[in-house]
């Protein structure tokens, strides 16, 4: 199994979510998060120096699924979460060792 975590603009959540859906992934977690990548969140000149205001807001988006499924989730969310703009955001994946189904008992691949 493979955790998929990506790290995407808020306003694009929806469509990902839809993509998601209709790729046939059936559980995410969804956090409200916030960072900044390579141009350190929003900067302005201030006196003539450079400061970095503030990290930006961001939503993380983790889907669970089976091995096979994986590239599916990746390519499905760097379709729907791209604008081709800077701070579109990263997608890492991550091997995952068990899942379970807390009310049947169920485990890994049955479980995701
Ligand atoms: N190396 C990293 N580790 C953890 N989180 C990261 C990393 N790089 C980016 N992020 C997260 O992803 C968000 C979006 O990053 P962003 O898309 O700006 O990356 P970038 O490398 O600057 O690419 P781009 O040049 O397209 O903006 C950041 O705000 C941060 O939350
Ligand atoms: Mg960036």
């Amino acid at each position: 199994m493979k955790k998929i975590e990506a790290i995407i603009q808020p306003f694009k959540f929806e469509d990902v979510k839809s993509a998601l859906t209709a790729a046939g992934i059936e559980g995410m977690t969804i956090t409200e998060v916030k960072g900044f990548g390579r141009q350190k969140g929003h900067k302005e000149i201030y006196r003539g120096s450079e400061y970095t205001v503030d990290v930006l807001p961001k939503v993380k988006v983790e889907v669970v699924s089976t091995d096979d499924k994986a590239e599916l989730v990746v390519s499905t969310i760097m379709q729907s979460a791209k604008t081709g703009k800077i701070g579109d955001g990263k997608v890492f994946v991550f091997s995952v060792e068990e899942a379970y189904r807390i009310r049947t008992e169920e485990s890994n691949e049955k479980a995701v």
